[in-house]
């Protein structure tokens, strides 16, 4: 049954807890009119995203007040009802909780001296700029990153800068992810922003402009949206928006008019959901990590009641893109943990009488969790006495049902048949897993774990540059799309990843594919090599890349067009002849598969695209398998 006001395309159904990942809500109003109740409308439009507290802020007569509530909006909604706020600028927040527990001291609006704001994403250097200004002698009031950048606003407004001079200065200070709204008081009748790897969005009313997380926050007012871009920040008052690029240029973005019952699954300035969807793994990655870790002990925090130290074994069944996220996992919990991994394609395990047991934990991966192999594959585990998890991103699923322990994917709706968001969560959850196993096991140390869960925490950032890596994508694109057969290949967990970017290929732009790993080329593959052959070679500099680098220099050798995407150490030792060197950014090899993951999604878009295929819905296709 579809949820009443969902807009979701034909043949895809979607339980209303399906939308409930967790995703923070962001809006921000200069109006002509009071604020608070279409500021409370406003939230509760966006409380399909997920959140444990909400918050208001407003600016009347040169003076900034709040109230926040944990909990439901109806929360706050009986707080202001006992103190009611009264002005017509404001900003508004529904928070799901990353830094410090749920609560109304943790909850938005944050606060440093004359700055109240709202934030939607990771700072991960929040602790080294806490402790900057504590030495300076702010005291601070929660646990939240995100009040510390209210206090460096303030440090800024402190040293004489003006409010939008102290606001860029502040962000220019930032790592991490982030959309914000902005109020400094005493500087009226405007709302600051910025976005990046968070979505942000302006709104142009009648008089009146607003911000917000999404096209669907600013719905109830406007249909006019103008979407920020990666860097951009802006000020808005009662008639203009003038927004800046990162380096502080001004720039226009164009205006698009919204119809309101898309708002919800909208493509944005997006031509496709799928490119919609790959641009959305910063945030959804930040998301996802966010409900596994503890961002200020940097300690992981798995959900459920598996004791990781007295496992035997992990049984992991899935299919197709899922599976491939199951293949990392299993590098890295073997890895890590040095607890034993089965993966099977569901479809083959669950006829063929697997030899399992009790000991064992038996996980399915499934975007949808209504895969009919992995169900199948699933209760067969379940049959045989083993506990069960899923990684399921469908949190109202059969699967998540029928399992012991769900572990959700928190990426938000995905819609494109071709899995890109889905898969870089998944591959999250299993990396915080292998973590937690590795501690869990004793493999490894507290100050080990911290150091691990911060690379985790790297991950959207980095997964937001490898994005930027679009134009010189687009280029490759252009000779791929002529091909007849394309090899990927890779070494460790690059192996998997070559088998998703020839699966991505194959699946939108109906192009033949084989994804290998590249030791494997000398036994047969290679025989498939020729100048007409694009290779696409996966190999950041990690312990495999000599391998790697000698694999590129054996297929060019027999004219293969080698596409090299690697990192910038490896691009400096990369042997020379590869038609196209590609750089993603540098990263440890715990998240070279999710930093790796964009330029292979991006290659099979553009490349759709270009060949004309039908890019959300390809030919043959469901979003979800549910027959056999
Ligand atoms: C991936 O891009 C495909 N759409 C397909 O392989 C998909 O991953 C597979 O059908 C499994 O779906 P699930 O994750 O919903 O179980």
């Amino acid at each position: 049954m579809r949820p009443r006001g969902y807009f979701v395309p034909r043949n895809f159904s979607l339980s209303r807890r399906e939308y409930e990942t967790g995703m923070c809500g962001i809006i921000g109003i200069v109006g002509k009119s009071p604020v608070t109740n279409r500021i409370i409308e406003s939230l509760k439009r966006l409380e399909y995203r997920g959140y444990d507290s909400a918050g208001i802020a407003v600016q009347a007569d040169r003076k900034l007040d709040r109230r926040r509530a944990q909990g439901k909006i109806r929360a706050l909604e009986a707080v202001l009802a006992a103190s009611p706020l009264t002005a017509t600028v404001g900003i508004g927040h529904t928070r799901w909780a990353t830094h410090g527990v749920p609560s109304e001291r943790n909850a938005h609006p944050q606060r440093g001296g004359r700055v109240s704001l709202v934030h939607n994403g990771i700072i991960e250097n929040f602790a080294e700029l806490k402790a900057e200004l504590q030495k300076a002698g702010r005291v601070f009031e929660s646990e939240t990153d995100t009040e510390v950048i209210a206090q460096l606003i303030d440090s800024y407004l402190d040293a004489g800068q003006a409010p939008l001079a102290a606001f860029k200065s502040a962000l220019d200070r930032l790592t991490g992810a982030y959309a914000l709204a902005v109020l400094v008081e005493g500087h009226e009748n405007v709302i600051m922003g910025a976005r990046k790897g968070s979505p942000l969005v302006v709104g142009t009313g009648d008089g009146e402009m607003f911000l917000g997380s999404d096209a669907l926050a600013v719905g109830p007012f406007t249909n006019k949206v103008t979407y920020l871009e990666e860097g951009d920040y802006v000020a808005i008052d009662h008639d203009r928006a003038e927004i800046y690029d990162q380096s502080g240029v001004p720039v226009d973005r164009p205006m698009k008019i919204v119809s309101a019952s898309a708002a919800l699954v909208e493509k944005g300035n997006f031509r496709h959901f799928m490119e919609k969807e790959i641009h959305d793994q910063p945030e959804g990655c930040q998301h996802t990590i966010s409900a596994y870790v503890d961002a200020i002990s940097a300690r992981t925090a798995m959900p459920g009641d598996i004791d990781f130290a007295a496992l035997e074994r992990i049984q992991i069944v899935a299919c197709g893109t899922s599976y491939i996220a199951g293949l990392i996992g299993k590098y890295l919990i073997e890895q890590l943990a040095d607890l034993p991994v089965d993966i099977e394609i569901a479809s083959e395990f669950r006829y063929r009488e697997p030899a399992l047991r009790a000991g064992s934990l038996a996980i399915a991966m499934s975007q949808s969790g209504e895969t009919a192999d992995t169900l199948a594959a699933l209760r067969l585990c379940q049959a045989k006495g083993l506990r069960t998890a899923a990684v399921v991103n469908a949190q109202e699923s059969t699967m998540a049902r029928e399992v012991d322990v769900v572990w959700p994917i928190h990426c938000g709706p995905e819609i494109g048949v071709a899995s890109t968001k889905a898969f870089t969560a998944q591959v999250s959850v299993l990396t915080a897993l292998a973590v937690a196993a590795a501690r869990a096991r004793g493999r490894i140390d507290a100050a080990e774990e911290q150091r691990l869960v911060r690379v985790l925490l790297e991950a959207p950032r980095l997964i937001a540059e490898s994005i930027g890596l679009e134009d010189a994508v687009r280029a490759v694109a252009v000779d791929i799309a002529k091909a007849r057969d394309v090899l990927y290949l890779g070494r460790g967990t690059m192996s998997a990843m070559a088998l998703e970017g020839a699966l991505k290929l194959k699946e939108i732009s109906y192009i033949h594919a084989e994804g290998y790993a590249a030791g494997e080329l000398k036994h047969g593959p290679i025989a498939l090599v020729d100048e007409d052959t694009p290779i696409i070679i996966l190999a950041p500099y990690d312990s495999y890349f000599e391998k790697s680098a000698s694999n590129m220099s054996e297929v060019m050798a027999r004219g293969g067009q080698v596409v090299f995407i690697t990192d910038p150490e490896g691009a400096k030792h990369a042997p020379a002849g590869a038609k196209v060197v590609m750089t993603a950014p540098a990263s440890d090899p715990l998240i070279s598969a999710l930093v790796m993951s964009a330029p292979i999604q991006l290659l099979a878009y553009h490349v759709a695209v270009l060949k004309g295929a039908d890019v959300d819905q390809p030919r043959n296709l469901a979003k979800s398998v549910t027959v056999e």
